[in-house]
């Protein structure tokens, strides 16, 4: 592939900025400037740095994010900064999506992706890919709240009981609570049926890919094809 085409599919900007780049001598590839915009290259495995910042090749990108409160998932927020203002630019600029939405003061596990199949596999109802939260309640929770989960609560606007695939509680105010659908605020709506209020709602798990523990709130960090695996073997591509 030409340099500055494989430059533009990994979101260092239009075709014709990726040339600027390379012929000002910004770009090197395994490690020696290259200043010719169309010298070829097999981009599986490359190494390339851009202003010497290191980068690989990748088709597509998966990206774990620890969600802070105060940031929309939208790329056009209306309240708080966006999420993509926690990454890089030329991860925002090829298109990177949010995998599903937190609300704005829900913290955790967010996977970003520009995989469309990626992202159509992991939000599809029909393949219930289960998603952990830590709940932090108003009240104190009572066994008939958790039995109200697991059993099944009406939300306004649903005309089915929607069933908690887990839900424990970890103390007098606080549950974690697996749900497999993605609809608007469903755990606080599902905590507020069940006669109790979220307070706070993070999400420490995905399927079997739980956040990593070394992952600071505002950071995020690559997804590997193992990474990807744990979501849901067998059904989701990558
Ligand atoms: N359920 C909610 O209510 N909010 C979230 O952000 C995620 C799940």
């Amino acid at each position: 592939m030409e340099l500055e085409r494989l430059l533009r599919s990994q979101g260092f900007g239009s075709r014709a900025e990726c040339r600027g780049l390379v012929c000002t001598g910004r770009v090197s590839v395994e490690g020696r400037v290259c200043n010719d915009p169309l010298a070829q290259f097999e981009p599986e495995g490359l190494s390339f740095a851009v202003d010497g910042q290191p980068w690989a090749y990748r088709r597509f990108v998966y990206l774990a994010l620890n969600k802070p409160a105060g940031h929309e998932c939208s790329r056009r927020p209306i309240h708080y900064p966006s999420v993509f203002s926690l990454l890089p630019i030329p991860l925002v600029r090829r298109g990177v999506q949010a995998v599903g939405r937190l609300d704005a003061d829900t913290t955790g596990l967010l996977l970003l992706t520009d995989d469309g199949a990626f992202i159509h596999a992991c939000t599809s109802p029909r393949r219930m890919v289960p998603k952990v939260y830590e709940v932090s309640t108003r009240h104190a929770v009572d066994d008939g709240q958790v039995a109200a989960l697991l059993s099944g609560v009406v939300l306004h606007d649903e005309s089915q009981a929607i069933m908690a695939a887990a839900c424990d509680r970890q103390g007098e105010r606080s549950l974690r609570l697996t749900v497999t659908l993605g609809k608007y605020h469903l755990v606080k709506r599902m905590v507020a049926a069940a006669g109790n209020r979220v307070e706070a709602l993070h999400r420490v798990a995905i399927g079997g890919l739980a956040l990593p523990a070394t992952l600071a709130a505002g950071r995020w960090t690559w997804l590997e094809a193992a990474d990807l695996a744990l979501l849901a073997p067998r059904s989701l591509p990558g």
